[in-house]
């Protein structure tokens, strides 16, 4: 089965005029008689880049959201807006208030900005689920990842409460697999969980060694220098084909990949349409 994926909701945006970028991330999965949304974007782009791009977000099957932070939440009300009753696949943690607390001890909240008795009043389907599953023929979930090596250490600054006493684990955080003839395609929100541990939990749950491409925010932009080194060498002894990044990925571990990882590194931005089989 061949899928095609296109970057709907991303930082930058691509060769197509009249699309617009916001902080966030959002990607459409197409295949022969389906299609799945990925996040929504922080709220302002999806709907009207949809249209820019030719895309009817009213012929979703459903929207799986990677985790609860604003950048992929914030489309949901536009979306369900337009496209009515939809299933949501996501993790039961999607509520949790989330801030991120400065050095300065200024607060800002980056939760989902909406209640969840206000999106199913206005079309949303909850199916919550920790775990791993298929939501869609050769479509996966990974549910929890497990973070096993000592390298990605994550984001400080994410706290559950604006004091900043609790930090906050990014539990939900889960990437989307889809198993494709030559390999695993898979698509990060945010990937607060580390690629690498992202790409170890794909491996396991579908049994297939060869990722083709890793597609999305790989938060690298956010981590030391070390730890871009380090997932760096992980990405070529894995063998990973291509990475294209988006969103939190930023400009320098972009500029690094893209010098050290020649021709496996390509930026991922609103119009980006990859064609997997
Ligand atoms: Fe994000
Ligand atoms: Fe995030």
């Amino acid at each position: 089965m061949k899928f095609r994926v296109t970057v709907l909701c991303d930082n930058s945006v691509g060769l197509v005029s009249g699309t617009l970028g916001e902080h966030g991330f959002s990607a459409l999965v197409e295949w022969d008689g389906g299609s799945l949304l990925f996040d929504t974007g922080g709220g302002d782009t999806l709907v009207h880049n949809a249209t820019r791009l030719n895309r009817d977000l009213r012929k979703v099957s459903g929207v799986a959201l990677s985790h609860g932070h604003y950048d992929h939440t914030g489309g949901l009300r536009q979306f369900l807006q337009l496209a009515g009753r939809k299933a949501i696949y996501a993790h039961p943690a999607l509520f949790t208030p989330r801030y991120r607390v400065k050095d300065t001890g200024e607060a800002l909240s980056i939760g989902i900005p909406f209640g969840e008795a206000y999106l199913r009043g206005i079309g949303a389907e909850f199916d919550f689920c920790e775990g791993s599953r298929e939501i869609a023929p050769a479509i996966f979930l990974t549910g929890n990842v497990p973070r096993r090596n000592s390298f990605e250490t994550g984001d400080s600054g994410m706290f559950c409460d604006s004091s900043g006493c609790h930090a906050d684990p990014l539990a939900d955080d889960q990437s989307l697999v889809i198993v494709a003839e030559k390999g695993l395609v898979l698509l990060l929100g945010c990937c607060h969980a580390g690629v690498i541990n992202t790409i170890e939990a794909a491996r396991e749950l579908t049994g297939v060694e060869r990722v083709q491409a890793v597609i999305g925010g790989t938060h690298l932009g956010f981590c030391t220098a070390q730890q871009l080194a380090a997932t760096m060498n992980a990405l070529r002894s894995m063998r990973v084909g291509k990475i294209y990044g988006a969103h939190c990925t930023g400009f320098h571990a972009a500029a690094r990949m893209q010098q050290e990882l020649a021709g496996q590194f390509h930026p991922a931005m609103v119009g980006t349409s990859v064609e997997i089989k």
